[in-house]
């Protein structure tokens, strides 16, 4: 079942360019900035909020903290932010990226690792359960890696669990490497509670042929 807090309530807004349909219907929006995020807040929050509540992550965020998310991409500058979409209104899927350098905490952390000015951040990564296992995420991943300005940033990093679920697989997969350096995130879980859980940063070089 689809719930309709996934649904985008707007659809005559003029829609972000669709950067691939894919045959199971479901398209792939870049949105360029905030009027192109507009329509998509709520149906965002949904899924985002229903894929981060799921084990390992276990995260309970409100909507607007959400939507916050999303706003806060679209206004940075060289972001990659795109959302897979259903005719329907569902948001299926989201991939968002952008500068390290806009992710403070992560920036500071890797120091040291990688050269800050020149590395790109695969942020946010996640398919809603019932769309799972037929490639999205892997497109999500690949897409990002082709639009990304690789003129300007050589290296894209990325954290992940550190219980290594399906996302370590589909990286190591996309060509991506364990650093074995890890992060304490703290966040609130379901149940209310703060809590501080171990991710791992994953890496990859990019040159401009990808
Ligand atoms: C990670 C996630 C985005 C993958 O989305 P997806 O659409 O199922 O991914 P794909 O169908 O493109 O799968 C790509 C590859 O990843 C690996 N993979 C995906 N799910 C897997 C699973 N449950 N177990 C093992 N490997 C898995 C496989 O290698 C798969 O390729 P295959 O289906 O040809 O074997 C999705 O599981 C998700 O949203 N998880 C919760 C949020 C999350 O962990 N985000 C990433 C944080 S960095």
């Amino acid at each position: 079942m689809e719930p309709s807090l996934y649904s985008a309530m707007a659809t005559s807004i003029a829609e972000p360019p669709v950067v691939r349909v894919r045959e199971d219907g479901i398209r792939i929006l870049r949105l360029r900035g905030p009027a192109d995020a507009e329509p998509w807040r709520a149906a965002f929050a949904g899924a985002y909020q229903a894929i981060w509540s799921e084990p390992p992550y276990d995260e309970r965020f409100f909507p607007d903290e959400a939507e916050g998310i999303l706003l806060r991409a679209v206004r940075l500058p060289d972001h990659v932010t795109l959302l897979a979409v259903r005719e329907s209104g569902i948001v299926a899927g989201f991939g968002i990226a952008y500068p390290v350098q806009a992710k403070s905490d992560v920036a500071r952390d890797i120091r040291g690792l990688l050269p800050v000015e020149d590395t790109f951040y695969f942020a946010e990564l996640g398919v809603l359960e019932s769309y799972r296992r037929s490639g999205l995420g892997q497109e999500l991943v690949q897409l990002r890696l082709d639009l990304m300005d690789k003129a300007r940033y050589h290296h894209v990093l990325l954290r992940t669990s550190a219980s290594r679920n399906a996302s370590y697989e589909m990286y190591l997969r996309l060509g991506f490497e364990d650093t074995g350096v890890y992060m304490e995130v703290k966040s609130r879980k379901n149940d209310g509670s703060q809590r501080t859980d171990r991710r791992l940063f994953l890496s990859r070089v990019v040159g401009k042929d990808g």
